[in-house]
């Protein structure tokens, strides 16, 4: 089914998005490196970034390896290249199973969950003029949650690490984390998303707004 939508991320030169590859085991690899993260504040961060011309030239695999590694290990759920000083429109997520609301059947949870995911030139299409509120952080928004509207339903397109197009749908936290990542590309950060900056909070405060531990992990 082909729902209307709005394309809300800058895409262009649609080739393809993969899941990113495994971690190398061969030490011909040159060893990834854990990237420094931009601040709100930095322009890179309010600025739109450039499509990749060659989503499979060795520098894009390279810069992907390295922001995938910068994201695991800042315990994070996704990142922009902006984030890591590169104007470039690629970003890295995930959406683990444990995000997806309990008691969905197979198929829609497939919309919910994403392995680690590499998506470079994106586009996002809107499904439905529904939005959930939800909170969320970001790595370049260090100490600070906020309460985030987001479409709760939207197709991605994408070009992976191979030139595959990539074309998924996402519900949910999944759709949540795409829209966060996407924003990046166009220099916005969730604050800029958010309808109350009543909402945006410290992060060791947020125990006393929600009751279980569900804030989650930095975008
Ligand atoms: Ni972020």
């Amino acid at each position: 089914m082909r729902l209307k939508g709005r394309i809300l991320c800058r895409g262009q030169g649609l080739k393809a998005a993969s899941p990113v590859a495994e971690r190398p085991m061969h030490s011909h690899i040159l060893p990834m490196s854990i990237l420094k993260i931009a601040r709100m504040g930095h322009p890179v961060l309010s600025k739109v970034a450039s499509a990749v011309k060659d989503p499979t030239a060795p520098e894009i695999r390279r810069l992907v390896a390295d922001m995938v590694e910068t994201m695991i290990d800042a315990n994070g759920a996704g990142l922009a290249a902006p984030q890591v000083y590169v104007p470039l429109r690629v970003v890295v997520f995930q959406a683990p199973p444990e995000r997806a609301p309990e008691g969905i059947d197979e198929e829609e949870s497939y919309d919910h969950t994403a392995e680690l995911t590499v998506l470079i030139n994106p586009e996002i299409e809107i499904l439905t003029e529904e939005t959930e509120d939800g909170w969320e952080g970001c790595l370049s928004v260090p100490g600070l949650r906020g309460l985030v509207p987001r479409y709760t339903e939207l197709i991605y397109r994408g070009v992976g690490l191979d030139g595959q197009v990539i074309e998924r749908r996402a519900r949910g936290f999944h759709a949540r984390v795409v829209q966060h990542e996407c924003d990046h590309l166009d220099g916005v950060l969730y604050p800029q998303r958010m309808d109350d900056l009543g909402e945006l909070i410290f992060e060791s405060e947020i125990r006393h707004r929600i009751e279980e531990d569900e804030d989650g992990d930095d975008e």
